[in-house]
């Protein structure tokens, strides 16, 4: 379908030229937004043989396919075909089931975002498979996890809110060693700052109701596979009936256009931030991977080509109070769940009630912060006034 030039180009690039076909959409700039389910075949002989271009509107349509398009061409050269799917966490319980059933065995990051582990601990355990959890920072030590019928290995980083850096490409090596698969929630670097294929991964996932959408205003994930796990994949879609509706999957291929300029000022603004707050007295350790203290900045620098605008702080010990006044004084950051829009959030967060591989032990209260397309610096004259109504509340 799309007719991208083809001339070399960088990522930001393809983010412009990917999936577009202008001939097919009249001259316009953007696919038009096909809402289906019924495809009708021309002759009967052509329906039997079910002979068309289009099949049936969950099968696909042009607007699917030009989303789907854009983003295979995001990924790189080692991207076979890009699964669809409803949201993010669709996209990781469907990579999952693609790649392991009953009897089977994986290993899942003990930093793995909530929502993965309770799928792991939920249906997953029901139907069969046992999920070991593994300490994030485990590299190729994780050799001695693997059982005969370890099928998969789950890999996110950075950790969901605690921000340990993986070695992927050490986990990969032996995953592969040991003829199992490699899923990563890369969700955070997105396919622009971290190539996942280039890398060892073989199910490549991302929320994209996060940075790919980037508006707070579409629930949306996909999954990209390499040309062994492709397949798989689509069966698995194909079974479970997925598919996303025609208005959602136009504003992800929207949020695509842009996602190259919003990252970068994400990535700008978020270590401006967080460079400020480590200076803060009040903040004992700012998680993020591209501050030079970081534990995970060496993993960073050579894996990754930037950041976004995630990241969390452990704060000196303090009262609840004192952080609820600090939390409710910021006029910027809203309180909620998901991040990768245009605005800044903060949410406290606190793993230890469920991680099982490695004990979550900080030393203080955690926040979460997504630093948005703000004016960075209105955004820390706000956090100076969230610290000033948390000594008051002390
Ligand atoms: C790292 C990560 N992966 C996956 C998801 C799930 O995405 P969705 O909310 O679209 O299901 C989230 C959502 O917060 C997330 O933070």
């Amino acid at each position: 379908m799309a007719k991208t030039p083809k001339v070399p180009s960088k990522p930001e690039t393809r983010l412009v030229t990917a999936g577009r076909d202008t001939e097919a959409q009249h001259g316009f700039v953007n696919p038009p937004v096909f809402h289906a389910s019924t495809v009708l075949y021309p002759t009967a002989a052509d329906q039997v043989a079910h002979r068309a271009r289009y099949q049936y509107g969950r099968r696909g349509t042009p607007t699917s396919e030009a989303l789907e398009s854009a983003l295979r061409e995001l990924e790189g050269k080692g991207c076979a075909g890009v699964a669809l799917m409803p949201s993010g966490l669709a996209a990781i319980s469907t990579a999952l089931l693609a790649v392991a059933g009953s009897g089977d065995h994986i290993l899942v990051t003990d930093s793995v975002y909530r929502p993965t582990r309770n799928f792991c601990d939920g249906m997953f355990k029901r139907m069969g498979v046992e999920t070991t959890y593994y300490d994030p920072l485990i590299g190729a030590g994780i050799a001695t996890a693997f059982k005969p019928n370890t099928r998969a290995v789950f890999v996110e980083a950075p950790g969901s809110q605690s921000f340990e850096m993986q070695d992927i490409p050490a986990i990969a090596k032996v995953a592969h060693d040991k003829g199992a698969l490699v899923l990563m929630d890369n969700t955070w670097a997105t396919p622009l700052y971290f190539s996942a294929f280039d890398k060892g991964v073989d199910l490549s996932i991302q929320a994209g109701t996060k940075y790919i959408g980037g508006h707070s205003d579409v629930m949306f994930g996909c999954v990209s596979a390499n040309a062994a796990t492709l397949p798989k994949l689509k069966e698995a879609m194909n079974m479970l009936g997925l598919c996303v509706g025609p208005d959602d999957m136009y504003l992800a291929l929207r949020g695509l256009r842009t996602l190259g300029v919003r990252l970068a000022r994400h990535y700008q603004s978020g270590l401006r931030v967080a460079r400020w707050l480590s200076g803060r007295a009040e903040v004992a350790r700012v998680l993020h991977p591209a501050l030079e203290s970081d534990p995970g900045h060496g993993i960073w620098k050579r894996d990754f080509s930037g950041a976004c605008g995630l990241f969390s702080i452990v704060l000196k010990p303090a009262s609840q109070q004192a952080v609820y006044a600090f939390m409710d004084a910021l006029a910027l950051f809203g309180m909620g769940y998901s991040w990768g829009g245009f605005e800044s959030l903060v949410i406290s967060f606190d793993c230890a009630d469920y991680r099982t591989a490695t004990p979550w032990a900080p030393g203080g209260p955690t926040l979460r912060f997504h630093i948005g397309l703000e004016d960075p610096g209105d955004l820390i004259a706000d956090l100076e006034r969230g610290f000033m109504a948390m000594h008051a509340a002390a």
